[in-house]
Protein backbone atom coordinates (compact mmCIF):
# COMPACT_ATOMS: atom_id res chain seq x y z
CA UNK A 1 0.00 0.00 0.00
CA UNK A 2 2.67 2.10 0.61
CA UNK A 3 3.59 2.40 -2.96
CA UNK A 4 0.07 3.55 -4.24
CA UNK A 5 -0.09 7.43 -5.14
CA UNK A 6 -4.15 6.72 -5.77
CA UNK A 7 -5.78 9.80 -4.24
CA UNK A 8 -8.28 7.80 -2.75
CA UNK A 9 -5.84 5.09 -1.37
CA UNK A 10 -6.54 5.55 2.37
CA UNK A 11 -2.63 6.12 2.68
CA UNK A 12 -2.54 9.41 1.07
CA UNK A 13 -5.80 10.83 3.61
CA UNK A 14 -3.66 11.77 6.53
CA UNK A 15 -6.68 10.75 9.11
CA UNK A 16 -6.80 7.68 7.77
CA UNK A 17 -3.06 6.28 8.23
CA UNK A 18 -1.84 3.45 10.49
CA UNK A 19 0.14 5.91 12.35
CA UNK A 20 -2.27 8.71 12.55
CA UNK A 21 -5.22 5.98 13.54
CA UNK A 22 -2.81 4.36 16.06
CA UNK A 23 -1.92 8.01 17.42
CA UNK A 24 -5.12 8.84 17.97
CA UNK A 25 -5.83 5.32 20.14
CA UNK A 26 -2.51 5.86 21.90
CA UNK A 27 -4.00 9.62 23.00
CA UNK A 28 -7.27 8.93 23.71
CA UNK A 29 -6.27 5.28 26.13
CA UNK A 30 -3.22 7.87 27.82
CA UNK A 31 -6.25 10.32 28.61
CA UNK A 32 -8.96 7.36 29.94
CA UNK A 33 -6.14 6.21 31.97
CA UNK A 34 -5.08 9.56 33.63
CA UNK A 35 -8.23 10.29 34.13
CA UNK A 36 -8.64 10.57 37.72
CA UNK A 37 -12.37 11.00 38.67
CA UNK A 38 -15.73 10.53 36.95
CA UNK A 39 -15.41 14.26 35.88
CA UNK A 40 -11.85 13.80 34.26
CA UNK A 41 -13.15 10.98 32.14
CA UNK A 42 -16.60 12.29 31.26
CA UNK A 43 -13.84 14.88 29.38
CA UNK A 44 -11.52 12.37 28.32
CA UNK A 45 -14.90 10.75 26.14
CA UNK A 46 -15.92 14.03 24.77
CA UNK A 47 -12.82 14.38 23.55
CA UNK A 48 -11.43 11.25 21.99
CA UNK A 49 -15.04 9.62 21.39
CA UNK A 50 -17.16 12.48 20.99
CA UNK A 51 -18.48 13.24 17.57
CA UNK A 52 -15.83 15.68 17.30
CA UNK A 53 -13.14 13.29 18.32
CA UNK A 54 -9.81 12.63 15.80
CA UNK A 55 -11.47 9.07 15.02
CA UNK A 56 -15.05 10.41 15.00
CA UNK A 57 -13.46 12.57 12.13
CA UNK A 58 -11.54 9.93 10.84
CA UNK A 59 -14.56 7.86 10.61
CA UNK A 60 -15.90 10.51 8.56
CA UNK A 61 -13.52 10.63 5.99
CA UNK A 62 -14.12 7.10 4.89
CA UNK A 63 -16.99 7.57 2.78
CA UNK A 64 -15.37 9.16 0.65
CA UNK A 65 -13.00 6.19 -0.17
CA UNK A 66 -13.54 4.42 -3.35
CA UNK A 67 -14.81 0.69 -2.69
CA UNK A 68 -11.85 -1.03 -2.14
CA UNK A 69 -10.44 1.24 0.54
CA UNK A 70 -13.07 1.19 2.01
CA UNK A 71 -13.26 -2.13 4.01
CA UNK A 72 -9.73 -1.77 4.91
CA UNK A 73 -9.73 1.75 6.59
CA UNK A 74 -13.76 0.81 7.96
CA UNK A 75 -11.42 -2.28 9.90
CA UNK A 76 -9.18 0.19 11.13
CA UNK A 77 -10.54 2.73 12.45
CA UNK A 78 -13.56 0.64 13.80
CA UNK A 79 -11.51 -1.67 15.78
CA UNK A 80 -9.29 1.80 17.02
CA UNK A 81 -12.86 3.30 17.79
CA UNK A 82 -14.32 0.11 20.10
CA UNK A 83 -10.97 -0.21 21.58
CA UNK A 84 -11.04 3.70 22.93
CA UNK A 85 -14.54 2.65 23.57
CA UNK A 86 -13.83 -0.32 25.81
CA UNK A 87 -11.11 1.30 27.64
CA UNK A 88 -13.54 4.40 28.92
CA UNK A 89 -16.02 1.50 29.86
CA UNK A 90 -13.61 -0.05 31.47
CA UNK A 91 -12.28 2.66 33.18
CA UNK A 92 -15.64 3.90 34.01
CA UNK A 93 -16.43 1.11 36.41
CA UNK A 94 -12.74 1.30 38.36
CA UNK A 95 -13.95 4.74 38.72
CA UNK A 96 -17.38 4.11 39.93
CA UNK A 97 -15.94 1.73 41.85
CA UNK A 98 -13.67 4.10 43.57
CA UNK A 99 -16.45 6.81 44.10
CA UNK A 100 -18.88 4.35 45.52
CA UNK A 101 -16.43 3.20 48.42
CA UNK A 102 -14.84 6.10 49.38
CA UNK A 103 -18.63 7.41 49.84
CA UNK A 104 -19.38 4.39 51.90
CA UNK A 105 -16.49 5.32 54.13
CA UNK A 106 -16.73 9.22 53.92
CA UNK A 107 -20.78 9.28 54.25
CA UNK A 108 -21.05 6.47 56.86
CA UNK A 109 -23.05 7.08 60.36
CA UNK A 110 -21.64 5.06 63.66
CA UNK A 111 -25.12 4.60 65.19
CA UNK A 112 -23.33 3.68 68.19
CA UNK A 113 -21.52 6.84 68.95
CA UNK A 114 -23.29 9.05 71.97
CA UNK A 115 -25.94 10.93 71.39
CA UNK A 116 -24.77 14.48 70.95
CA UNK A 117 -28.28 16.63 70.65
CA UNK A 118 -29.26 17.93 74.23
CA UNK A 119 -32.73 17.09 75.06
CA UNK A 120 -35.13 19.94 75.80
CA UNK A 121 -35.96 20.47 79.44
CA UNK A 122 -39.25 21.40 80.34
CA UNK A 123 -40.69 23.49 83.01
CA UNK A 124 -41.18 22.03 86.41
CA UNK A 125 -45.00 21.22 86.40
CA UNK A 126 -45.47 22.96 89.69
CA UNK A 127 -44.06 26.20 88.27
CA UNK A 128 -46.67 26.16 85.57
CA UNK A 129 -49.48 25.07 87.86
CA UNK A 130 -48.32 28.04 90.42
CA UNK A 131 -48.49 30.44 87.06
CA UNK A 132 -52.06 28.97 86.01
CA UNK A 133 -53.47 29.79 89.20
CA UNK A 134 -51.77 33.01 89.25
CA UNK A 135 -52.91 34.22 85.74
CA UNK A 136 -57.25 33.07 87.24
CA UNK A 137 -56.94 35.89 89.79
CA UNK A 138 -54.81 38.11 87.56
CA UNK A 139 -57.58 37.68 85.36
CA UNK A 140 -59.91 38.58 88.03
CA UNK A 141 -57.83 42.15 88.65
CA UNK A 142 -56.31 40.69 91.72
CA UNK A 143 -52.94 41.12 92.55
CA UNK A 144 -50.51 38.50 93.04
CA UNK A 145 -48.26 38.74 96.64
CA UNK A 146 -45.62 37.07 98.10
CA UNK A 147 -44.37 36.58 101.22
CA UNK A 148 -40.75 35.40 102.65
CA UNK A 149 -39.98 31.72 104.02
CA UNK A 150 -38.21 32.44 106.68
CA UNK A 151 -40.99 34.11 109.23
CA UNK A 152 -41.88 36.10 112.23
CA UNK A 153 -43.80 33.57 114.29
CA UNK A 154 -46.19 35.77 115.46
CA UNK A 155 -46.95 36.99 111.99
CA UNK A 156 -47.37 32.94 111.49
CA UNK A 157 -49.21 32.36 114.31
CA UNK A 158 -50.23 34.89 116.50
CA UNK A 159 -51.55 37.63 113.92
CA UNK A 160 -53.92 34.87 112.29
CA UNK A 161 -55.59 34.34 115.96
CA UNK A 162 -53.19 31.17 116.40
CA UNK A 163 -52.93 31.22 120.15
CA UNK A 164 -49.68 30.28 122.29
CA UNK A 165 -51.26 27.03 123.04
CA UNK A 166 -52.26 25.82 119.68
CA UNK A 167 -50.57 22.78 118.96
CA UNK A 168 -49.31 23.23 115.45
CA UNK A 169 -46.88 25.99 117.45
CA UNK A 170 -44.50 22.92 118.62
CA UNK A 171 -41.39 21.14 117.37
CA UNK A 172 -43.46 19.25 116.49
CA UNK A 173 -44.89 20.31 113.44
CA UNK A 174 -42.88 23.57 113.16
CA UNK A 175 -39.21 24.39 112.13
CA UNK A 176 -38.39 26.96 114.39
CA UNK A 177 -34.95 29.23 113.11
CA UNK A 178 -32.35 28.70 115.94
CA UNK A 179 -34.05 27.34 119.02
CA UNK A 180 -38.11 27.07 119.95
CA UNK A 181 -37.68 30.74 121.38
CA UNK A 182 -36.46 32.36 119.05
CA UNK A 183 -39.63 33.66 117.48
CA UNK A 184 -38.48 32.63 113.77
CA UNK A 185 -40.17 30.15 112.02
CA UNK A 186 -40.46 28.70 108.14
CA UNK A 187 -44.00 29.64 107.82
CA UNK A 188 -45.97 26.65 108.04
CA UNK A 189 -48.58 28.04 105.82
CA UNK A 190 -48.97 31.21 103.20
CA UNK A 191 -51.23 32.57 106.02
CA UNK A 192 -48.57 35.03 107.17
CA UNK A 193 -49.16 36.51 103.65
CA UNK A 194 -52.66 37.55 105.00
CA UNK A 195 -50.90 39.72 107.26
CA UNK A 196 -47.96 41.19 106.05
CA UNK A 197 -50.45 42.40 103.03
CA UNK A 198 -52.92 44.14 105.19
CA UNK A 199 -49.72 45.64 107.07
CA UNK A 200 -48.34 46.73 103.60
CA UNK A 201 -50.88 47.58 101.26
CA UNK A 202 -53.50 50.01 101.38
CA UNK A 203 -57.40 48.99 101.13
CA UNK A 204 -58.79 47.22 99.79
CA UNK A 205 -57.35 44.39 98.47
CA UNK A 206 -57.45 40.90 96.81
CA UNK A 207 -54.49 39.47 96.68
CA UNK A 208 -53.27 36.10 95.72
CA UNK A 209 -50.35 34.82 97.33
CA UNK A 210 -48.44 31.69 95.76
CA UNK A 211 -45.55 29.96 97.84
CA UNK A 212 -43.70 27.34 99.71
CA UNK A 213 -44.27 26.20 103.14
CA UNK A 214 -42.71 24.08 105.85
CA UNK A 215 -43.62 21.32 108.18
CA UNK A 216 -41.63 19.02 109.80
CA UNK A 217 -43.19 16.42 107.98
CA UNK A 218 -41.35 13.05 106.94
CA UNK A 219 -40.77 12.38 103.27
CA UNK A 220 -43.37 9.62 102.63
CA UNK A 221 -45.80 8.93 99.03
CA UNK A 222 -48.16 11.79 100.32
CA UNK A 223 -45.99 14.16 103.00
CA UNK A 224 -43.37 16.68 102.38
CA UNK A 225 -41.48 18.85 104.64
CA UNK A 226 -41.95 21.48 101.58
CA UNK A 227 -44.70 21.91 99.58
CA UNK A 228 -47.03 24.74 97.98
CA UNK A 229 -49.90 26.40 98.73
CA UNK A 230 -51.62 29.32 97.35
CA UNK A 231 -53.75 31.85 99.68
CA UNK A 232 -56.43 34.09 98.46
CA UNK A 233 -57.05 37.32 100.71
CA UNK A 234 -60.10 39.95 99.60
CA UNK A 235 -60.85 42.69 102.21
CA UNK A 236 -63.41 45.40 101.00
CA UNK A 237 -66.66 47.03 102.10
CA UNK A 238 -69.39 44.54 102.06
CA UNK A 239 -67.41 41.36 101.32
CA UNK A 240 -69.83 38.53 102.00
CA UNK A 241 -69.81 34.54 101.76
CA UNK A 242 -71.45 34.92 98.20
CA UNK A 243 -68.17 36.41 97.31
CA UNK A 244 -66.52 33.97 98.72
CA UNK A 245 -68.27 30.86 97.06
CA UNK A 246 -68.78 32.74 93.65
CA UNK A 247 -64.79 33.05 93.17
CA UNK A 248 -63.97 29.79 94.42
CA UNK A 249 -66.42 28.00 91.95
CA UNK A 250 -65.29 30.35 89.48
CA UNK A 251 -61.54 29.27 90.58
CA UNK A 252 -62.61 25.70 90.05
CA UNK A 253 -63.97 25.76 86.63
CA UNK A 254 -61.26 27.54 85.09
CA UNK A 255 -59.05 24.93 86.92
CA UNK A 256 -60.66 21.83 85.89
CA UNK A 257 -63.44 22.73 83.43
CA UNK A 258 -66.60 24.34 83.13
CA UNK A 259 -68.93 21.59 84.48
CA UNK A 260 -66.92 21.23 87.92
CA UNK A 261 -69.18 21.21 91.15
CA UNK A 262 -67.81 22.23 94.38
CA UNK A 263 -68.95 21.44 97.98
CA UNK A 264 -68.93 23.08 100.99
CA UNK A 265 -68.54 22.10 104.26
CA UNK A 266 -68.65 23.61 107.54
CA UNK A 267 -65.27 23.51 109.49
CA UNK A 268 -62.76 25.50 111.65
CA UNK A 269 -59.83 27.51 111.33
CA UNK A 270 -58.32 30.44 113.84
CA UNK A 271 -58.02 32.91 111.18
CA UNK A 272 -61.83 32.48 109.80
CA UNK A 273 -64.95 32.59 110.79
CA UNK A 274 -67.32 31.49 109.73
CA UNK A 275 -64.57 28.78 108.24
CA UNK A 276 -65.73 26.30 105.67
CA UNK A 277 -63.59 23.00 103.79
CA UNK A 278 -64.55 22.81 100.04
CA UNK A 279 -64.26 20.11 98.25
CA UNK A 280 -64.19 19.28 94.10
CA UNK A 281 -65.81 17.10 92.00
CA UNK A 282 -63.48 15.27 89.76
CA UNK A 283 -63.70 12.87 86.98
CA UNK A 284 -60.24 11.94 87.73
CA UNK A 285 -58.84 9.38 84.74
CA UNK A 286 -57.56 6.81 87.25
CA UNK A 287 -60.24 5.72 90.30
CA UNK A 288 -62.96 7.51 88.50
CA UNK A 289 -65.31 10.48 89.41
CA UNK A 290 -65.39 11.60 93.21
CA UNK A 291 -65.00 14.33 95.42
CA UNK A 292 -61.89 15.82 96.24
CA UNK A 293 -60.93 17.67 99.32
CA UNK A 294 -59.46 21.25 97.63
CA UNK A 295 -59.11 23.92 100.91
CA UNK A 296 -59.79 25.59 103.30
CA UNK A 297 -61.43 29.17 103.62
CA UNK A 298 -63.62 31.22 105.31
CA UNK A 299 -64.70 35.22 106.31
CA UNK A 300 -61.44 36.97 107.73
CA UNK A 301 -61.90 36.59 111.23
CA UNK A 302 -62.24 40.17 112.66
CA UNK A 303 -59.80 39.31 115.37
CA UNK A 304 -57.20 39.12 112.28
CA UNK A 305 -58.39 42.65 110.76
CA UNK A 306 -57.97 43.96 114.04
CA UNK A 307 -54.03 42.60 114.56
CA UNK A 308 -53.28 43.94 111.47
CA UNK A 309 -55.10 47.28 112.38
CA UNK A 310 -58.01 47.28 109.95
CA UNK A 311 -61.24 48.33 111.19
CA UNK A 312 -63.74 45.55 111.69
CA UNK A 313 -66.55 47.62 111.84
CA UNK A 314 -66.57 49.08 108.25
CA UNK A 315 -64.41 45.86 106.46
CA UNK A 316 -65.11 42.62 105.87
CA UNK A 317 -62.91 40.01 103.66
CA UNK A 318 -63.11 36.44 102.40
CA UNK A 319 -59.58 34.11 102.85
CA UNK A 320 -58.97 30.73 101.43
CA UNK A 321 -55.87 28.07 101.30
CA UNK A 322 -55.37 25.55 99.25
CA UNK A 323 -52.55 22.75 98.55
CA UNK A 324 -50.79 23.09 94.99
CA UNK A 325 -48.80 19.90 95.32
CA UNK A 326 -51.95 18.23 95.85
CA UNK A 327 -53.99 19.48 93.51
CA UNK A 328 -51.51 18.81 90.83
CA UNK A 329 -51.33 15.07 92.32
CA UNK A 330 -55.15 14.44 91.84
CA UNK A 331 -55.51 16.06 88.82
CA UNK A 332 -52.38 14.98 86.42
CA UNK A 333 -52.41 11.46 88.71
CA UNK A 334 -49.36 12.02 90.40
CA UNK A 335 -49.45 9.59 93.15
CA UNK A 336 -46.49 9.44 94.71
CA UNK A 337 -45.01 12.90 95.85
CA UNK A 338 -41.22 12.43 95.97
CA UNK A 339 -41.47 12.57 92.02
CA UNK A 340 -42.19 16.72 92.33
CA UNK A 341 -39.15 17.07 94.31
CA UNK A 342 -36.88 14.76 93.09
CA UNK A 343 -35.96 16.57 89.96
CA UNK A 344 -35.55 13.52 87.80
CA UNK A 345 -36.10 15.03 83.84
CA UNK A 346 -38.61 11.83 83.42
CA UNK A 347 -40.95 13.24 85.39
CA UNK A 348 -41.19 16.89 84.50
CA UNK A 349 -40.90 15.84 80.59
CA UNK A 350 -44.55 13.66 81.15
CA UNK A 351 -45.92 17.05 81.36
CA UNK A 352 -43.99 18.22 78.06
CA UNK A 353 -42.24 21.32 77.20
CA UNK A 354 -44.77 23.98 78.88
CA UNK A 355 -43.97 27.70 78.36
N1 LIG B 1 -53.55 28.00 106.32
C1 LIG B 1 -54.36 26.80 106.27
C2 LIG B 1 -53.47 25.57 106.29
O1 LIG B 1 -52.34 25.67 106.01
C3 LIG B 1 -55.20 26.77 105.00
C4 LIG B 1 -56.28 27.83 105.05
C5 LIG B 1 -57.54 27.52 105.52
C6 LIG B 1 -56.04 29.09 104.60
C7 LIG B 1 -58.54 28.47 105.56
C8 LIG B 1 -57.03 30.05 104.60
C9 LIG B 1 -58.29 29.72 105.10
O2 LIG B 1 -56.84 31.28 104.17
O3 LIG B 1 -59.26 30.66 105.14
O4 LIG B 1 -53.97 24.51 106.53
Amino acid sequence: MSATNSPYDPVEVADLSAEAVQGAVDTALAAVAAAQDLDQLKAARIAHAGDRSPLALANREIGALPPHAKADAGKRVGQARAAVRSAIEARQHELEAERDARVLVEEAVDVTLPYDRRSRGARHPLTTMHERIADVFVAMGWDVAEGPEIEAEWINFDALNIGPDHPARTMQDTFFVGSETSGVVLRTHTSPVQIRTLLDRPLPVYVACPGRVYRTDEIDATHSPVFHQVEGLVVDEGITVAHLKGTLDHFAREMFGPATKTRWRPSYFPFTEPSLEFDVWFEAAKGGPRWIEWGGCGMVNPRVLAAAGVDSERYTGFAFGIGIDRTLMFSRDVTDMRDMFEGDVRFTALFGAEL
